[in-house]
């Protein structure tokens, strides 16, 4: 049986590749495409907007109405769209994988009480690779906890609007969980200025922006005399959407509940 998917964001970066590969994987077919009202795609075909030629599919504005309980939507939007359309999911029992990073503490409250409602993956990342080196930051950092410092460098695309990235702070996470740090105390995010000598505690995360960069980052375990560089790179927004139509599926066959990518994957 295939899983009906909804494209959230359907006029965006991530929502063109999504349709793209959704319309092509024998397992999913898409059931609709969401924009925000008044976007100018509204009204247009969405596989013509993802460069696949017309599928019948007219882009809507209003996730309600498409918002079927057997439907699983994939949403990469912004953090108020990700939680409008989370609330709706709630009510009518539909999964929904949201990929919008940049939620405040609010929001993420929000979304952790509304989740258990539905079916839901909130992942700031949804490339395997990615997840991967989330749980190899993790396992290095607990073995790299005395005398190596970590830093995280983070480069994206001069579009991007939030920084840093979803990714970049959950590998902070990563590395705070796996050495036994909190996070949001030990954190920095940015350095300017007489800030003073690094403590041992500090999870450095930095961030670069320009062109066109998918997303690349780096966490550096740095000793004295020797350092470790976990990297991953994007090379293109596939890697991404493949991981989104792979927690569709996913969530397609799950019980109610809030999951992760690690979940997904099977980490
Ligand atoms: N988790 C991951 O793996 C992953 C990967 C890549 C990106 N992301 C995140 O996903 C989000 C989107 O990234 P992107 O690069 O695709 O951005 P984008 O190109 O700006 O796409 C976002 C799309 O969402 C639309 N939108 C805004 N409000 C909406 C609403 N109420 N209903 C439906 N659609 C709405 C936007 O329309 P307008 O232009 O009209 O506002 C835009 O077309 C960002 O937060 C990004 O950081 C996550």
């Amino acid at each position: 049986m295939t899983v009906p998917i909804v494209v959230c964001g359907a006029a965006g970066r991530m929502g063109r590749a999504i349709t793209r590969l959704v319309h092509d994987n024998p397992e999913t077919r898409l059931h609709a495409a969401i924009e925000g009202a008044g976007n100018a795609a509204v009204g247009s075909d969405a596989g013509t907007l993802a460069g696949i030629g017309e599928i019948g599919i007219e882009v809507g504005d209003d996730y309600a109405a498409v918002a079927e309980p057997e439907t699983v939507a994939l949403d990469f939007t912004v953090p108020e769209a990700s939680l409008a359309h989370l609330r709706i999911a709630a009510e009518r029992g539909a999964g929904i994988a949201i990929g919008t990073t940049g939620l405040d503490p609010d929001q993420l409250a929000e979304l952790r009480r509304l989740a258990p409602q539905t079916r839901v993956v909130f992942a700031p990342n949804m490339s395997v690779g990615v997840n991967v080196l989330l749980k190899l930051v993790e396992s290095a950092a607990a073995t790299l906890n005395e005398g190596f410092d970590p830093e995280i460098v983070e480069m994206h695309h001069r579009n991007k609007v939030d920084a840093p990235s979803g990714t970049a702070l959950a590998l902070g996470r990563a590395v705070a969980s796996g050495s036994g740090r909190d996070f949001d105390e030990t954190a920095v995010l940015a350095r300017e200025g007489m800030v003073g000598a690094r403590t041992d505690q500090e999870i450095g995360i930095m961030t670069l922006r320009g062109g066109d960069v998918v997303g690349d980052h780096t966490v550096i375990f740095a000793g004295l005399g020797e350092r470790i560089e976990l990297t991953h790179r994007a090379s293109n927004r596939d890697c991404l959407a493949r991981g989104a139509v792979r927690a569709g599926i996913w969530l397609g066959k799950r019980d109610r509940g809030l999951y992760s990518m690690a979940d997904v994957l099977g980490l």
